[in-house]
């Protein structure tokens, strides 16, 4: 069988470990992708990863590029351009940066690989994919932002931390923007099965629902830049749910056409991902908190793609 090939759209912190990952989990053939300013940055880790791989014996072809035609025939487009959040600015701050950047790549990837799934990581996420399934006029099957499978993540490893738990034992679930109004689900968050109730103190969760909406901020506090080693993680995850055809049921950014009782935006919801893509969108039975939480989720998101459409 051939390999795969999947493309990787900013050769940057999350980039460049996304591509380490995919070698390392024997995806395919990997190509990194960046500006021609970043052109050299993205070959010297395309050969540093190349030489890795020869050590862990992995068959993988790596190259760093600034030539967009070499992302030609990609199976699967993860797209991380644009710049990152510093201290003290929020998502949204970026969308004057990164909205000519996402134009910019959709525009070429409907030129060179119209067909590929893509994930797409940029900031202000939810507004990121929408606009670049716009561009591309793609299917929404096709066209998915990666946020709810880190934030959920996030949720989880604080929750596993203050029981003294196995991470693996928890089922958490986030579910909204991937912004500080996001909805960490508490109905259905369990230790294996067992209501997460029964293992917290109402005030103890709620801290804990709240250090989760600022899980990204308290990382870029600490470092400066956002985080990389748990978006390209969780990024590979939904590729692999693709690539092998997995049928797992992740939350991601997903266009809606009247799910939750909300139509065109991308929000956060569960879906389940595998060879054709979004192969559905799931509607949970939320409790009215959480449908209140999820509706102003909603609102904020839709706010900021106006701002883009009319951009
Ligand atoms: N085409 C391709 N790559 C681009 C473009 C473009 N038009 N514009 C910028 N880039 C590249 C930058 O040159 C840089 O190498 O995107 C890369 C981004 O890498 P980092 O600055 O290291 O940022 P990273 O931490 O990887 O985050 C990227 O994902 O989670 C989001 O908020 C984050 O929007 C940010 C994005």
């Amino acid at each position: 069988m051939a390999r795969r090939k999947i493309g990787l759209i900013g050769a940057g912190n999350i980039g460049g470990e996304l591509a380490n990952l995919c070698v390392a989990r024997r995806l395919g053939d990997v190509v990194l992708y960046d500006v021609p300013a970043k052109m050299e940055i993205a070959k010297g880790k395309a050969l540093d990863l190349g030489q890795a791989a020869t050590v862990s014996d992995v068959e993988s072809r790596i190259i760093g590029t600034a030539d967009f035609a070499d992302l030609g025939g990609a199976d699967v487009l993860i797209i991380t351009a644009g710049v990152p959040r510093k201290p003290g600015q929020s998502r949204d701050d970026l969308i004057g940066t990164n909205l000519p950047i996402i134009r910019d790549v959709a525009s070429r990837a409907k030129v060179y690989c119209p067909d590929a799934f893509v994930i797409v990581l940029s900031n202000p996420l939810d507004a990121m994919v929408y606009e670049y399934r716009r561009v591309l006029d793609a299917p929404r099957r096709r066209v998915v932002g990666m946020a709810g499978v880190l934030d959920s993540a996030r949720f989880a490893y604080f929750l596993a931390s203050e029981i003294g738990v196995s991470v693996h034992d928890i089922r958490a679930m986030v579910l909204g923007g991937h912004g500080d109004d996001m909805v960490p689900l508490l109905s259905n968050c369990t230790v294996n099965g067992v209501p997460i109730q029964d293992f917290v103190a109402p005030e103890r969760l709620a801290s804990i629902v709240q250090r989760t909406r600022q899980g990204g901020g308290e990382i870029v506090g600490l470092m400066g830049t956002s985080a990389f080693y748990a978006p390209a993680q969780s990024a590979l995850a939904m590729a692999e749910a693709y690539l092998l055809d997995q049928k797992r049921l992740l939350p991601a950014a997903a266009y809606l056409e009247g799910e939750y009782g909300l139509r065109d935006l991308y929000l956060g919801v569960p879906v389940v991902i595998g060879k054709d893509g979004v192969e559905r969108i799931v509607e949970l039975a939320l409790d009215s908190n959480e449908r209140e939480m999820l509706t102003k989720s909603a609102a904020t998101v839709q706010s900021i793609i106006e701002v883009v459409k009319r951009s």
